[in-house]
């Protein structure tokens, strides 16, 4: 839906960070057919054919698929001179009757997954094709890491420094050497950080307060009239529970205590800007990266990367609401293990509700998106007549370009949170991976549902969870 342009807005004051675009980085820096090399995966390089295989000292493993004739039997030995030539490492042989031919009985098909140097990938494969029939590669499956457990976001750490003020020169602090120095001692909090340890607090100086204090009031100005109910609950919540206010910034270590006790979301430190995947794969534990350090006091109104006004202010007032933090949650269990193109389409739908979602409540369109509810100038324009609106459909919204050098042209607009979740749900279930994966929050860990026993495991725990249901609603209906 295009409305009537009408109401004035404020000017966009420069770029914002976008997930989508570190995810699509990481997709360009996968090695080229043929070109493996360090900007690549860690692991990966492709033969001719385009497959992708595993590789390790150079080594190269793959799975090959021929078949031989009953004419053709000797072909066999000959492998085996062609694996002896190429100092071939054979890891596992399986053979089984041909399913091509008419003598199937006589004709015999056999799978190789085998080890060979890099460099004689292809000639290995074309040495092969000289002495047996149809030989296939077989592409192996590879499911890119995630972290299993908590301890694990330890290794989620990896940084894009596309905003950094000591890369970019267009941010506002590259030229102010106090800046960059004082972001780097926060840096090291973060980094030097381990999953358990207390959080780090940060002795705030009178110009980030001052900073602070001036985003704050100009926010909280217009968030009544413009942000979502469960924005303004949690934001009040905050500020009569967690020393939310224009005095002081609050503390990474207080409004996590707030968070966990409401919905189980926890923060940790982090030093600025962290990869799509790293990102989305923490919220599947509920846990989320948060910077610490504040932009610079020159520019008050907008900073080009996450900074805590765009944190604490943004995202922390939604993650205190249950169905929103839940909902956070399934974007991050979803990338889980998903291909990096999955997780470029997760990072678009995050963009589109996360960070600069609308919903509809009492008749009206509202603002829960934290890229929206941290920025001064693009809440209002989102929420003016200026731009098109549409409904919240998980398969479009995946494709629709992103701008982060201004405004967003286009809104997606969810009927309301359980709305939205119940499609995201739909969609997750799209994404091809070959295993399901559940969080168990006994544990805070991730499950791989691979085996038919922890299926059996997981639904056993439910029945039990079921039960205490049923008997909640037995006594409700008696009494
Ligand atoms: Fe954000």
């Amino acid at each position: 839906m295009k409305t009537e342009s009408g109401a004035q807005t404020a000017p966009f004051s420069g770029r914002k960070q976008s997930l989508i675009e570190d995810a699509r980085r990481e997709r360009a820096g996968s090695s080229p057919a043929g070109s493996p090399g360090p900007a690549g995966p860690a692991g990966a390089s492709r033969c001719g054919d385009g497959f992708v295989f595993e590789e390790q000292a150079g080594r190269a493993a793959l799975t090959v698929l021929f078949g031989l004739s009953s004419e053709k039997h000797a072909g066999f030995f000959k492998t085996g001179k062609i694996f002896e030539t190429f100092e071939a490492k054979l890891l596992h042989i399986e053979s089984r009757p041909g399913r091509k031919s008419k003598n199937s009985s006589s004709d015999l098909e056999f799978l190789m997954k085998c080890e060979v140097h890099r460099s004689d990938l292809d000639v290995f494969v074309n040495s092969l094709r000289r002495v047996v029939d149809d030989v296939r590669l077989v592409p192996e499956e590879k499911v890119p890491w995630f972290p299993r457990q908590m301890k694990d976001l330890d290794r989620c750490n990896m940084l894009i420094t596309k905003f950094d003020p000591d890369m970019d020169q267009d941010h506002p602090g590259y030229s102010d050497p106090e800046y960059r120095k004082r972001r780097a001692f926060i840096s090291e909090l973060a980094f030097s950080y381990k999953q358990g340890d207390p959080l780090p607090t940060v002795d705030y100086t009178a110009e980030e307060v001052s900073t602070w204090r001036e985003v704050y009031r100009q926010l909280r100005g217009v968030y009544p009239g413009l942000a979502c109910r469960q924005f303004l609950d949690g934001l009040q919540q905050l500020e009569d529970e967690c020393g939310y206010g224009d005095e002081r910034i609050p503390q990474l270590r207080e409004v996590s205590a707030f968070l966990r006790e409401r919905t189980g979301f926890q923060l940790r430190p982090v030093a600025g800007l962290l990869s799509a995947r790293d990102f989305l794969n923490s919220l599947g534990f509920r846990v989320f990266q948060c910077t610490q350090y504040i932009r610079h006091a020159s520019a008050p109104m907008h900073s080009p990367e996450p900074d805590c006004c765009h944190e604490l202010l943004g995202h922390i007032p939604m993650l205190a609401d249950r169905q929103f933090a839940q909902f956070s949650q399934e974007i991050g269990l979803a990338s889980l293990g998903a291909s990096d193109e999955d997780v470029e389409k997760l990072s678009t739908l995050y963009w589109f509700t996360v960070e600069f979602g609308l919903c509809k409540q009492n008749g009206a369109v509202k603002a829960y998106g934290a890229g929206l509810l941290s920025s001064y100038g693009e809440l209002v324009y989102a929420l003016s007549n200026e731009p098109e609106y549409k409904p919240f459909d998980p398969e479009q919204t995946a494709m629709q370009p992103y701008q982060d050098q201004t405004y967003q042209p286009v809104y997606f607009v969810s009927e309301s949170f359980e709305d939205a979740k119940t499609k995201l749900r739909r969609y997750s279930a799209t994404i091809k991976r070959p295993f399901a994966v559940r969080y168990d929050p006994f544990t805070c860990s991730v499950e791989v549902l691979d085996q038919p026993g922890k299926i059996q495991n997981s639904l056993s725990q439910m029945r039990e969870e079921l039960k205490i249901l049923h008997g909640a609603l037995e006594k409700l209906s008696s009494s």
